[in-house]
């Protein structure tokens, strides 16, 4: 069995963050979301792990090889996303012959892949799906399925009227049959090829496709309200780690990495996870916040919130519900004239 990680797209509904990073690199938590994917598969038992990489390649494999993983990665160049369908095409070689689980690297899924696989290998199915109740299924692929509920009879885009309120997970589980109907099918209107027109080339040739529920929380962090919302499921299971002495007050959990220093006036309610090497003073931290590295935050309140690495904050107010790049300065100042003054990157938001 082998896991084929897709970290390439370019992200484009997060921008301007994805202008200058790849969106799987994204921290929830302040932890790249790829590597909530690497670590599931290989929690699951898989050892050979293949990542696809597109637009920003090299960023990807740094961030990557700059830990331990127990597994053998190999990096596969997809160029231009064609698609997912396109993605399977491209590591071919990689794939070979062997069954394999195919992640969207930028899918969180709590309660991991392991019995799905299970379910997979025990079923003998040529290929497994995971689906997931939600209430809105005109805006995911649906699943329609067989009449005794255990194969998927027909899978839709975004339908108008919905089969069952069934959507698609961002991971499959295949048989090396998949090569055949990747290699068959044709790119769909958006020019992309297709996930679920391969896994329809299955059903239609007589393959047996199952699937599987999620019961925990998954989450597709494709959108920013999608990113924060990640954060505030993952931080509700971390537990008290302080790596500093301060006189802040620490009402609840947090996570402070070394060298940071936190002054007596202020004051921090968790879930929070707080990196290394930061300086926050006189300054509220409120829950399900996630600061990054060498983070500089004064006189500010923050809840609800991402700040990435080496951005500074000083006398900005209360900021709620914010992803906030890495080295970015938001700085109420006191020289005249007064006014917002701004810098402001392409397709940026500011809810003021
Ligand atoms: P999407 O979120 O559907 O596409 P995207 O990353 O281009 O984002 P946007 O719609 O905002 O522009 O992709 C799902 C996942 O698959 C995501 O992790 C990126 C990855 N992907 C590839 O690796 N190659 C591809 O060809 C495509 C389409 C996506």
């Amino acid at each position: 069995m082998k896991a084929l990680i897709l970290s390439g797209g370019h992200g484009t509904r997060l921008r301007p963050l994805t202008y200058s990073q790849q969106k799987q690199l994204i921290p929830v938590a302040n932890k790249p979301v790829l590597f909530y994917a690497i670590e599931d598969v290989i929690n699951a038992g898989i050892h050979e792990v293949g990542i696809i990489v597109g637009p920003n390649s090299e960023q990807v494999k740094k961030t990557v090889l700059s830990r331990e993983w127990d597994a053998d990665i190999e990096f596969i160049y997809q160029g231009e996303p064609k698609g997912l369908a396109h993605a399977i095409l491209v590591a071919g070689e990689f794939l070979g012959d062997d069954n394999f689980v195919m992640y969207l690297g930028d899918n969180i899924l709590r309660e991991g892949i392991a019995e799905h696989l299970e379910y997979f290998k025990k079923g003998n199915f040529d290929a497994s799906i995971l689906l997931q109740e939600v209430p809105n299924p005109r805006q995911f692929g649906v699943a329609e399925l067989s009449k005794d509920g255990k194969t998927i009879k027909r899978l839709v885009e975004k339908p108008e009227i919905p089969p069952s309120n069934l959507a698609l997970v961002g991971i499959y589980f295949f048989k090396p049959v998949i090569h055949e109907a990747v290699a068959d099918i044709k790119p769909s209107w958006r020019n992309e090829l297709e996930i679920t027109d391969a896994i329809q080339w299955l059903i239609d040739h007589g393959y047996k496709v199952g699937w599987t529920k999620v019961t925990g929380w998954w989450k597709d962090t494709g959108k920013p309200e999608d990113i924060l919302d990640a954060n505030r499921l993952i931080l509700d299971d971390i537990r008290t780690d302080i790596k500093i002495m301060t006189k802040a007050r620490i009402h609840g959990r947090a996570v402070i990495g070394e060298d940071t220093e936190i002054d007596g006036n202020t004051v921090i309610k968790g879930p929070v996870v707080i990196g290394k090497n930061c300086r926050i003073k006189n300054s509220y931290i409120g829950p399900y916040t996630s600061i990054g590295d060498n983070v500089v935050i004064e006189n500010t309140e923050i809840e609800d919130s991402i700040i990435l690495e080496g951005s500074e904050i000083r006398n900005a107010g209360r900021i709620v519900e914010s992803l906030i790049g890495r080295g970015v300065k938001i700085i109420n100042g006191t020289s005249h004239p007064f006014g917002r003054k701004l810098v402001i990157g392409d397709n940026s938001k500011l809810i003021l």
